[in-house]
């Protein structure tokens, strides 16, 4: 069993069962998050899938204040000690490694990667978590690819969180694809909504899952919810 808040865009906060884990923080910047206080938030490990500012905006406060350590590529590992987080861990696509609340895979993610003051972030990524609360995939920031088709054939996944909002990723239709190569019948969307350019119909992307048997989850920003 696991405990799912979503913070908005690509943000979530994920407990699974003991260990609190922090996707993509972005929430500071974020209209749609604003009453969420970062002061109120705490994490174990912080997962960052690549480095754009709609990912890291908060990722140095959050990581001084929570202590948190940081799961990431090499690259903004690297990044984070220049900036005097220390408390990391460096990892690659294609490489997992146990940590105290489960297995984190890195996979594949098709996108671009820096940092906000343009250093160089490596390859953005997607993660893979088997924890005793369950598996779950978070996609990052992608395009639909066929490697998630690996994704599927290798781990039963409970559920996975899809970016929907198109034009900086995939969108609905894409991720209603991609939800059938990794085997998955629940899609918890991400990366939607935050700006003009990745608004979505959330009663049609909704209708378009259902029809293909899957459901679709849209959190409401500060929302809760258990799987
Ligand atoms: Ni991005
Ligand atoms: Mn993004």
């Amino acid at each position: 069993m696991m405990f799912i808040t979503y913070f908005g865009h690509s943000c979530f906060m994920v407990d699974t069962g003991g260990k609190k884990l922090l996707f993509d923080p972005f929430i500071s910047p974020n209209p749609l998050a604003r009453h969420i206080s970062l002061s109120t938030i705490q994490a174990d490990y912080i997962l960052v899938s690549h480095g754009h500012e709609d990912h890291t905006a908060d990722l140095i406060e959050l990581a001084k204040q929570t202590g948190a350590t940081v799961i990431s590529s090499f690259e903004i590992h690297s990044w984070l000690h220049k900036n005097g987080i220390t408390n990391t861990h460096p990892m690659n696509t294609g490489g997992h490694w146990i940590f105290e609340f489960g297995k984190v895979k890195c996979v594949n993610a098709v996108h671009s990667n820096s940092l906000p003051d343009g250093t160089y972030a490596g390859s953005p990524m997607g993660f893979l978590i088997e924890s005793n609360g369950g598996n779950f995939y978070y996609a990052g920031d992608t395009a639909l690819h066929y490697d998630m088709k690996l994704i599927g054939d290798y781990k039963q996944i409970d559920f996975a969180f899809l970016p929907l909002g198109n034009n900086f990723t995939m969108g609905v239709d894409n991720a209603v694809i991609a939800a059938d190569f990794i085997k998955c019948d629940k899609i918890i969307g991400m990366h939607y909504d935050t700006m003009p350019m990745i608004k979505i119909d959330h009663e049609e992307a909704t209708r378009k899952f259902e029809a293909t048997g899957k459901h679709l989850i849209l959190m409401q920003v500060g929302e809760t919810i258990e799987q």
